[in-house]
């Protein structure tokens, strides 16, 4: 089959990485590059593929059948919106936009246009959270009613030598939490409601460095969110599951997610089943399934599903509709956090 021609729009840390990913995969292959910095024009050079520094340039010029966005988030809009005119599938990486009016801007026009916009939430790729999404779905946790997740890690000082990272808006909400709150959402369901507290204790800075967050999800479940990056802890997904090369094996294996039902229990990474073999009851044996870390790399997953949607074979596995309500719920966060009051995103916060 013909491989599906996909341009990368900002050749940064995470462009970089998808223009790794695109040369490994069989399914699509890089045709060009827009990036405006000497760095960034160098890497292209290396690969040797067409560089461009303005990304319209190239989507006149090269037409590609994909483009991948990864630049600054105040960009997305403007990128994404000259993809979906030129009909060219769009893979945006999040959040989807640095506000909700421009991720309502995009998820507008893709539906207008019937161009499809994907984001690059990319642990819904994830094995693992395949899995547990359809044991969900299965009802092997029968209805759920609490969720515990842990998302406690340290970022080194030199991480915020980079100006932006210690004002607000740059901190691990937006940046780290968004995945959580994505994850639940596909896992679990819809989020009613949000409480937040959050701090900076510790480093002082403009942005937040922990968080306590209590959600309430439109099926009635609870759950309890523990985040911090100034925690020297293991608990935490990019750590436990390996699915990124950034960071080194553990020498244990750890949960950080923990989602209960009336009929049984489940901790990622390993997907590790608790559920009673005949009556439920706290008096009873509990028995536990070890069905194991299902490992696999979620962001080749994503490209062979960008290629499959390109096709037409597959609808996108999170529009940009998607993403922007998870986007919105992170918000949410920041806005129960200033607040101190419970937020409803979807009757409180405008698109
Ligand atoms: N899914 C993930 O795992 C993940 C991880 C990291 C970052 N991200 C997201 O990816 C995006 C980029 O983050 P990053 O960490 O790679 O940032 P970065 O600063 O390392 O890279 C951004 C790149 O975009 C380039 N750029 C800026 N303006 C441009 C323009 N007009 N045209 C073309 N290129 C332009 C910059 O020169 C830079 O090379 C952000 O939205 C971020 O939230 C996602």
């Amino acid at each position: 089959m013909t491989e599906v021609a996909v341009a990368v729009i900002g050749a940064g840390a995470i462009g970089r990485a998808h223009c790794e990913t695109i040369r490994r995969s069989t399914s699509c292959r890089l045709v060009a590059i827009a990036e405006p910095a000497a760095a960034g024009r160098a890497y292209a050079e290396g690969l040797g593929v067409p560089c461009y520094s303005d990304a319209r340039d190239l989507l006149e010029a090269v037409k590609p059948q994909a483009a991948i966005i990864a630049t600054p988030n105040a960009t997305h809009r403007a990128f994404a919106i000259a993809c979906i005119e030129r009909g060219i599938v769009a893979l945006v990486e999040k959040p989807v936009a640095s506000t909700l009016a421009d991720a309502a801007a995009i998820a507008a026009a893709s539906e207008r246009a019937g161009v499809p916009v994907l984001v690059g939430h990319h642990r819904r790729h994830n094995p693992i959270a395949r899995r547990a999404r359809a044991m969900i779905a299965e009802g092997a946790l029968g209805r759920l009613t609490n969720a515990t997740v842990l998302a406690t890690f340290y970022k080194p000082p030199d991480y915020f030598d980079v100006v932006w990272r210690r004002e607000a808006g740059g901190g691990p909400v937006l940046i780290n939490l968004i995945h959580e709150i994505d994850l639940i959402r596909h896992l679990c369901g819809e989020i009613a409601s949000v409480q937040a507290v959050t701090s900076n204790a510790v480093r002082g800075f403009e942005v937040e460095d922990s968080a306590a967050i209590l959600l309430r999800l439109a099926g009635g479940a609870l759950v309890t969110l523990s985040l911090s990056d100034t925690a020297a802890s293991p608990w935490s997904w990019d750590l436990a599951s390996g699915e990124s090369p950034n960071y080194p094996p553990q020498p244990a294996m750890v949960q950080t997610h923990f989602l209960c039902g009336t009929d049984g229990a489940l901790a990622l990474p390993t997907l590790e089943h608790w559920h009673y073999a005949s009556a439920k009851s706290w008096f009873a044996p509990i028995s536990r399934d070890e069905i194991g870390l299902t490992r696999g790399d979620p962001y080749l997953a994503q490209i062979d599903h960008l290629a499959r949607v390109v096709r037409a074979e597959e609808a996108p596995l999170i529009t940009a509709r998607d993403g922007m309500l998870t986007l919105r719920a992170t918000m949410a966060v920041h806005k129960a956090a200033e607040t101190g009051q419970i937020v409803r995103p979807d009757q409180e916060m405008q698109l």
